[in-house]
């Protein structure tokens, strides 16, 4: 039998990182937050000053650079040994790693290094092409979503707590086209997977929605 795999896609902000994450930790199963990949390319891209159209010069990034992950409390990853953590989850590299990831050469690269991921005793696969594309035969498959004022609204607290400056209108426009480059893309764009069970968290605290996750699996 293969490695069980449960896929969590959907837009940005609507929770995915925080639901993956307890689940993996309750399953006591490996986890995957592919965005992380992305980022961590865009930030490779961006320290390397390639434009984020010169698609050669990012496939050739993509390529040769080397990916470490500390899953512990929180993740920690190394980009060619110098931990670049405290960088992923800025909107500069997010909205680089959304630009990067549309490439395909660039998905195909990417392809193989999380596919490795899916190990014994499971894995908790956190993305946009989860249950679509790297992982099609998953055995659970869920779509997270919530409405994007709701995801703007929740973005905004995360980064005012961090202490990073922000602004709502700023960040829910930036959430827009966001999903609309996301899901508009010619490869592997945000889609709701062949049998994904579809949970709207907009009005779910985190604790029904990770309920409701770990209930399918069991
Ligand atoms: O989930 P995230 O915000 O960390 O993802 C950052 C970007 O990476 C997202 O805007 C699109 C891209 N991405 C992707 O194309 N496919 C994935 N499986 C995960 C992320």
């Amino acid at each position: 039998m293969s490695v069980p795999v449960l896929t969590i896609d959907g837009p940005s902000g609507a929770g995915k990182g925080t639901v993956s994450r307890a689940a993996a930790k309750l399953l006591q199963w490996h986890y995957l937050d592919s965005g992380s990949i992305y980022r961590s390319l865009a930030i490779a891209v961006l320290q390397a000053g390639v434009a984020l159209e010169d698609l050669a010069a990012i496939t050739q990034i993509a390529k040769a650079m080397r990916l470490e992950f500390d899953c512990g409390e929180v993740l920690t990853v190394r980009l060619n040994g110098v931990d670049i953590t405290s960088q992923l989850a800025t909107e500069t590299t997010g909205n680089a790693a959304s630009i990067v990831a549309a490439y395909p050469e660039v998905r195909a690269v990417l392809l193989q290094k999380q596919k490795d991921f899916r190990q014994l005793p499971g894995l908790v696969a956190d993305g946009r092409d989860m249950g679509s594309v790297v992982f099609p035969d998953a055995q659970f498959k869920v779509y997270l979503t919530a409405s994007a004022e709701e995801r703007a609204n929740r973005r905004y607290k995360q980064l005012i707590e961090k202490g990073i400056d922000a602004n709502l209108l700023q960040i829910t426009r930036e959430i827009e086209e966001r999903d609309r480059r996301d899901s508009e893309r010619a490869t592997a764009p945000l889609m709701v997977p062949d049998g994904a069970v579809i949970i709207d968290s907009s009005s779910l605290s985190i604790r029904q929605v990770i309920d409701a996750v770990i209930s399918l699996v069991r």
